[in-house]
């Protein structure tokens, strides 16, 4: 398996990665990164590069591609990595980002250069080149989850895998939902990128992907006895069958090393999203409902009290879900994060910032939802939760026309 690390685990990782809390980051770091041009993002796909030699590459690979939905930031970022890479990729967008990218090609901005690739976009679902799927990979935020994979249903080839890349604990079970025969696989970005408009992609840092099935492999006895590739390869699927679990792991692991990630594979992905849950749910809203950036709250005693009673509660919840974490480890991160990213806010602030649906019903909201179903108080969850769906909900109706588009769910 590419670049598999089977000693890491997915808990080693942000100690090795400074950057490997990327919901703590913003998902918008306007100082971080200079925004291209507007020539830069005009100018012809894959000759775009005023700072530097021409890097980019149109992809000719006359591969089955893999199909990402999503032209947002993670989305736009594994879209346009993959595709400079020269691994066939088909992007769904809304038409407005469709619309960009098919003018200028879709911009990546990195490490202080601009590239504008060419890639391969549809804003119609029904249009994407299902016959010669590889996989398809889920980058919509949390919320989309659902109609996502209903959309997908019509559509999806049998057997062709699908691989959640979302925060949260949950998209897994929604896409099982929608989309019952295909083989599923979760997995964790911990990258920092934004989209500040359509087509422009920035990354602001990281780039490690952990890949598990979405079923551990342990609950999956079938998919555990194939996880030798040289298996695999003796006995290959019948005809018309899914791909084992494993293979489809050890394909997306290639094209996504050979798109630049950091791809490490794990039986159980669990805990590592256990892990980023209870951290993204300590930070997000606190830093969301304040517009504070993480040195301000960790300034603040009673912030920090706060900040402790959700991490407290989320690992009775976790613990009460049978996932263990180490509570002391996950202390020591939360209080990093000040001293790592002290002038940033999370991605919840941003969405808050800009008017737009957050993915707070999958953090905090599905701590309080998880808590009371097995009888886990979360006081502390709620009252952050309750509080940035208000103001989700007084933004939506400050302005109708986005209200009717976004509509904020009703309280659960
Ligand atoms: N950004 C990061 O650095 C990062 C890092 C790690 C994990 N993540 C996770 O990755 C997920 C995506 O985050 P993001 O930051 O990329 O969000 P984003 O920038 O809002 O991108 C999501 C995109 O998907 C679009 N979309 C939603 N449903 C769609 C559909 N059915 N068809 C076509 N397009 C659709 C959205 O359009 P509309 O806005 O019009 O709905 C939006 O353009 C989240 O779960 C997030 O927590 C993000």
């Amino acid at each position: 398996m590419p670049d598999a690390m089977p000693d890491a685990t997915p808990d080693a990782l942000p100690d090795a990665l400074p950057d490997a809390l990327p919901d703590a980051l913003p998902d918008a770091l306007p100082d971080a990164t200079p925004a291209p041009s507007r020539a830069d993002a005009g100018r012809p796909a894959a000759l775009t590069d005023p700072l530097g030699p021409p890097t980019g590459i149109t992809p000719s690979a006359p591969c089955r591609p893999l199909i990402v939905i999503g032209a947002g930031a993670l989305g736009g970022h594994v879209a346009v990595r993959l595709a400079r890479a020269g691994v066939a990729v088909a992007l769904l967008a809304r038409p407005v980002q469709a619309r960009a990218i098919e003018a200028s090609g879709l911009c990546l901005v990195e490490a202080g250069r601009a590239q504008a690739i060419t890639v391969s976009v549809f804003d119609r679902i029904d249009a994407l080149p299902w016959a010669a799927a590889r996989a398809v990979l889920v980058c919509v935020k949390s919320g989309d989850t659902a109609t996502t994979a209903r959309a997908l249903a019509p559509w999806l080839p049998p057997g062709v895998p699908v691989l959640s890349l979302q925060n949260g604990v949950d998209n897994a079970r929604v896409l099982a939902e929608a989309l019952p025969d295909a083989p599923l696989l979760v997995g964790l970005a911990y990258l920092a990128a934004a989209s500040p408009r359509p087509g422009v992609v920035e990354h602001h840092g990281g780039g490690t992907l952990v890949l598990a099935p979405a079923t551990p492999m342990a609950e999956n006895p079938a998919g555990h006895e194939a996880e030798n590739e040289a298996e695999n390869k003796a006995e290959p699927a019948r005809p018309g069958a899914p791909p084992p679990v494993p293979v489809a792991l050890a394909d997306l692991g290639a094209a996504l090393t050979a798109a630049g990630y950091t791809v490490q594979t794990v039986a159980d992905a669990r805990p590592a999203l256990w892990r980023k849950l209870l951290v993204n749910g300590c930070c997000n809203a606190v830093s969301a409902l304040a517009q504070a950036d993480y040195a301000q709250m960790a300034a603040l005693a009673p912030v920090r009290e706060l900040l402790d009673a959700l991490l407290d509660e989320g690992l009775a919840v976790a613990r009460a879900e049978g996932v263990a974490l180490d509570a002391d480890e996950l202390r020591a991160a939360v209080a990093r994060i000040a001293q790592t990213m002290p002038q940033q806010r999370s991605s919840t602030a941003q969405d808050l910032a800009r008017g737009r649906p957050s993915e707070i019903d999958h953090l905090n909201g599905h701590l309080v939802a998880r808590g009371r179903a097995l009888g886990v108080p979360t006081p502390s969850h709620r009252a952050v939760w309750a509080l940035v769906r208000l103001v989700e909900s007084v933004q939506a109706a400050a302005r109708p026309a986005h209200a009717a588009a976004h509509s904020v769910a009703p309280a659960r």
